[in-house]
C-alpha cells in the first residue's frame, strides 16, 4: 500500500553495502537524496533523465519485473557509463513493496550528459 516501508540493499562503487528503509512511491533518486547516500554525482539532473548519473545495475529477477522503459529513459540509458543488460536509470524507477530485500548496485563509473554536451557546444 502506499506508503509502506520497503527494504533496500545499496551496494556502492567501492563494494560497500548499506541498508536503508524507503517508501513505497519514491524513485531510487529519491531514496538516495532523503536517506544522504554517498555517490559521486549522482542524480546530477534531479530526474529530469537529462544526465545519466542516476545509473543502477540490477539483480535479473528484479529487472524484469520493473516497469518497462520508456522511449526517454532509453536513450539517456544508452549514453550511460558502463551499460550492462539490467542496466535503469534511478530517477525512473518507482519502489514497489515487491522490491522488498532487493538489492541495487552503483555501476563503476557516471558521465553527466550535459557536462559531456556542454563540452560539444564549447568545441
Ligand atoms: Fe538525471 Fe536520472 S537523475 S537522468
Amino acid at each position: 500500500s502506499p506508503g509502506s516501508k520497503v527494504l533496500l540493499h545499496f551496494v556502492y562503487q567501492s563494494g560497500t553495502k548499506t541498508s536503508v528503509m524507503a517508501t513505497e512511491g519514491e524513485s531510487l533518486l529519491d531514496v538516495v537524496i532523503n536517506k544522504n547516500l554517498q555517490i559521486d554525482g549522482f542524480g546530477a539532473c534531479e530526474g529530469t533523465l537529462a544526465c545519466s548519473t542516476c545509473h543502477l545495475l540490477f539483480d535479473d529477477s528484479v529487472y524484469e519485473r520493473l516497469e518497462p522503459m520508456s522511449d526517454e529513459e532509453m536513450d539517456m540509458l544508452d549514453l550511460a557509463y558502463g551499460l550492462t543488460k539490467t542496466s535503469r536509470l534511478g530517477c525512473q524507477v518507482i519502489v514497489a513493496s515487491w522490491m522488498n530485500g532487493m538489492t541495487v548496485r552503483v555501476p563503476q563509473g557516471v558521465k553527466d550528459q550535459r557536462v559531456t554536451q556542454e563540452a560539444k557546444n564549447k568545441q
